[in-house]
């Protein structure tokens, strides 16, 4: 057993399930605070007094008046890829859009190219220091989709290349299947070919191989539509997948509220959500993650977060880290954007990131927050003040 205590401010942010709407100013405080673990768990959390009195044999440990928080969930990236994109960035610079690009044949058809030379190995060593980044800003769980192989080889190898990764490092992964992100060139003008390989050769092969936890689909015009998304989806879940949309990233498609209507742990985008889809997710259960350094980088406007909370939906926020739309893995960025961009509070920047960003991707029962029962993940500030996470701009105050 480990008491830490002379901790300055102690932000829990308890729950079991998202945080929505105003809720999520609530990370409960406690000044002076103390936590217990045991093994890899929390037995306590609450006053310093209180912890001493209760747990006087337990090993002491002085954190030297400093701010604690719950360890961050980077519920949303796409880290495993062969090759890079530069040229593509700076065509982007120059004015070209990122839908352009990928019409033009580059885009996720590109890195998909370089990602089936790949051996699982060689793509768990490239996405080895990006993980090793994301630990050092206090991210402990990360969610990484595949969704740059599309054929059934190359996709399970992406899996298992998170697997090996997570042998690798103590971060925990969340992993998720994602292979209608694209249409291969092998199915080039034959979507319903491609869908109908992806239900009855893929699906069930990563299902075999308990490798993903989720399914992920690209729900977007001239990318996959909502019927079709709406096939891959009955068959993930069939086979007991929770699952994930990319959802009214480039236009308003009504996707959010139909991955809401399907049950979608979260739906991930929204620069164009519509009030029926932010209307939809004030009243569900699902979690709108937002990916600001996505918007950031494609000089996008970004997605109406304070309007979001205001109507009372629950919101994450994440990374998008990939080598196309957004190649950045910057918590402190993240941060940033989300604040003096999409105007959050520090107080909801904090809850999205930890416990909302656990329930992400279907961990708010065990992770996310420091209290009794869960995973003891946290993480020492360098700041007695946890808002200097947000004050010192793009610094790592972990
Ligand atoms: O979340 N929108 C689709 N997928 C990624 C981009 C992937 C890529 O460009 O390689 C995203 O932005
Ligand atoms: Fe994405």
């Amino acid at each position: 057993m480990k008491l830490y205590y002379n901790i300055s401010k102690l932000a829990c942010v308890n729950g079991h399930k998202a945080k929505k709407g105003r809720d999520m100013s609530d990370i409960g405080y406690i000044t002076d605070g103390a936590f217990v673990t045991d093994k890899d768990k929390f037995i306590f959390a609450g006053k310093r007094d209180k912890a001493f009195e209760l747990y006087p044999d337990a090993e002491k440990i002085d954190l030297k008046n400093k701010a604690v928080i719950p360890g961050f969930t980077d519920s949303h990236t796409h880290l495993v890829f062969g090759g890079y994109r530069v040229s593509e960035f700076m065509m982007r610079l120059e004015g070209r859009s990122y839908m352009e690009i990928m019409q033009a044949g580059g885009g996720i058809k590109s890195t998909t190219q370089a990602t089936r030379m790949l051996s699982a190995e060689q793509m768990a060593e490239k996405t080895l220091p990006f993980v090793n980044e994301l630990l050092s800003y206090g991210v402990t769980t990360l969610e990484i989709k595949s969704g740059y192989g599309l054929d059934k080889e190359t996709e399970l190898r992406q899996l298992l290349s998170m697997k090996i990764l997570e042998e690798m490092t103590p971060i925990r992964i969340v992993k998720t299947y994602m292979g209608a992100h694209a249409l291969p060139d092998e199915f080039k003008n034959n979507p319903s070919g491609y869908i109908r390989y992806i239900c009855e050769e893929v699906l069930p092969a990563v299902k075999e191989q308990g490798i993903a936890k989720y399914c992920d689909v690209f729900c977007e015009k001239n990318v996959f539509s909502k019927e079709e998304s709406a096939i891959i989806f009955d068959r993930a879940k069939g086979l007991g997948l929770g699952l994930k949309i990319h959802a009214d990233e480039i236009e308003d498609g009504g996707t959010t509220a139909f991955g809401v209507r399907y049950g979608c742990t979260s739906t991930d985008h929204l620069l164009h959500v519509s009030d029926e889809g932010i209307e939809a997710l004030a009243f569900g259960e699902t979690v709108a993650t937002l990916l600001p350094i996505t918007a950031f980088s494609l000089k996008e406007k970004y997605a109406p977060a304070r309007r979001l909370i205001d109507k009372g939906a629950a919101v994450a926020i994440a990374t998008d880290c990939n080598p196309g739309s957004c190649f950045s893995d910057s918590i402190p960025l993240l941060i940033a954007l989300s604040s003096l961009n999409m105007g959050m509070t520090f107080e909801e920047i904090i809850c999205s990131l930890t416990l909302n960003g656990a329930a992400a991707v279907g961990n708010a029962e065990s992770f996310g927050s420091i209290q009794e029962g869960k995973y003891a993940d946290f993480l020492v500030l360098k700041w007695e003040d946890p808002a200097f996470l947000n004050y010192h701009i793009c610094g790592n105050g972990v």
